[in-house]
């Protein structure tokens, strides 16, 4: 059986790599980071498959370019880079890496919440810079921070993520827990104590509010300012879902003006942020560079699945990570 034709857009591990070259013919990107869009585009021409991480628009304008496309996989879980629409119609199916990365993702929001509550960017930067000499008349709480354990936290977005966090923090930390999603999580609720709540309840009884919902129309800019509106004056922020299920300029003033006391940031709109964003000059704002699943061992797994999750949709398997959006064209079933 003559091999598909696919193109990898960013390196992937050498095991990844001849894996694929096992049951495809492959080009791959061989330069710093990922193809630019134009080396993409022009690369596609002959490709039925591709590999690239999350990201990377996968648009009309590209699938026009891609005649003889049938799979795209993504070394992601999210996957609001996937014009599902064009996709369906062109019948091009989408994968992505899910379950893979949950735990490596809740440990960064842990780490997120423990950061921007204890202060431990700010204080590292004030031990570092030399500044920290016994009794000299800092105030005694000059260093102080807020408690995580036994606080309340709040998940908007109880999918696995969710639920990993939800495991650290209840069983960890002895945290109380609220969450909002679409729909009931019972199994959540019988281990964790998860009290199923409105979006306005988690948002005002919450110590921490953690953003862990896919970016969808549903969710896009969905916390504005009537919502940082209803938090605690005390209460974090934490985002690590994608930086456009926020109305950014809303959270910047709310963390301007006292509304909330702190957030800690994985995500933002777009990413990078500008280098003057008024984000990054705020004391109380953990930033970091959507580092959430960014280990080894995790960035390893999830290239692997990407690319079994290719070779399977090329092959027909539907067994693979297709997108829920685009399952009925493996199954050859009309939109
Ligand atoms: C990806 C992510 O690494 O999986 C996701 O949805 O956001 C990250 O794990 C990121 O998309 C790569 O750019």
């Amino acid at each position: 059986m003559k091999k598909p034709n696919i193109y990898i857009s960013k390196p992937v591990p050498p095991e990844v790599l001849s894996y694929l070259e096992e049951h495809a013919s492959c080009r791959m990107w061989d330069g710093t980071g990922t193809a630019s869009r134009e080396r993409l585009l022009s690369e596609l021409e002959s490709a039925e498959g591709l590999l690239m991480p999350g990201g990377g628009l996968i648009d009309r304008e590209l699938l026009d370019r891609a005649p003889n496309l049938r799979a795209v996989s993504s070394i992601s879980v999210g996957y609001n880079h996937f014009d599902l629409d064009a996709m369906s119609e062109r019948g091009v199916i989408g994968t992505h890496t899910p379950s893979v990365l949950d735990d490596t993702v809740a440990d960064l929001v842990l780490a997120l919440m423990l950061s921007a509550a204890r202060r431990i960017p700010e204080l590292d930067a004030f031990v570092k810079r030399g500044e920290w000499q016994r009794g000299k008349g800092l105030a005694e709480d000059a260093n102080f921070g807020s408690d995580v354990h036994h606080r309340t936290l709040g998940v908007i977005g109880m999918g696995r993520i969710g639920e990993a966090i939800a495991q650290r923090a209840v069983l960890g930390f002895g945290m109380k827990l609220h969450y909002y999603n679409r729909s009931r999580k019972p199994e959540a609720e019988e281990r964790y104590g998860a009290v199923y709540s409105s979006l306005e309840e988690v948002l005002s009884v919450s110590d921490f509010v953690v953003m862990m919902t896919p970016l969808t129309p549903e969710t896009n800019r969905m916390i504005r300012k009537e919502h940082f509106a209803l938090m605690k004056p005390s209460a974090f922020f934490i985002n690590a879902s994608r930086g456009q299920t926020v109305d950014e300029e809303a959270l910047v003033e709310a963390l301007q003006t006292g509304v909330i006391r702190g957030a800690g940031l994985d995500v933002y709109d777009p990413e990078p942020p500008r280098g003057d964003h008024p984000l990054l000059k705020l004391p109380n704002v953990v930033t970091l560079p959507h580092i959430g699943s960014a280990t080894h061992a995790t960035r390893f797994d999830m290239a692997m699945l990407a690319a079994r999750n290719l070779i399977g949709a090329l092959q027909g398997d539907q067994q693979v990570h297709i997108v829920p959006e685009l399952r009925h064209l493996a199954e050859g079933k009309p939109e």
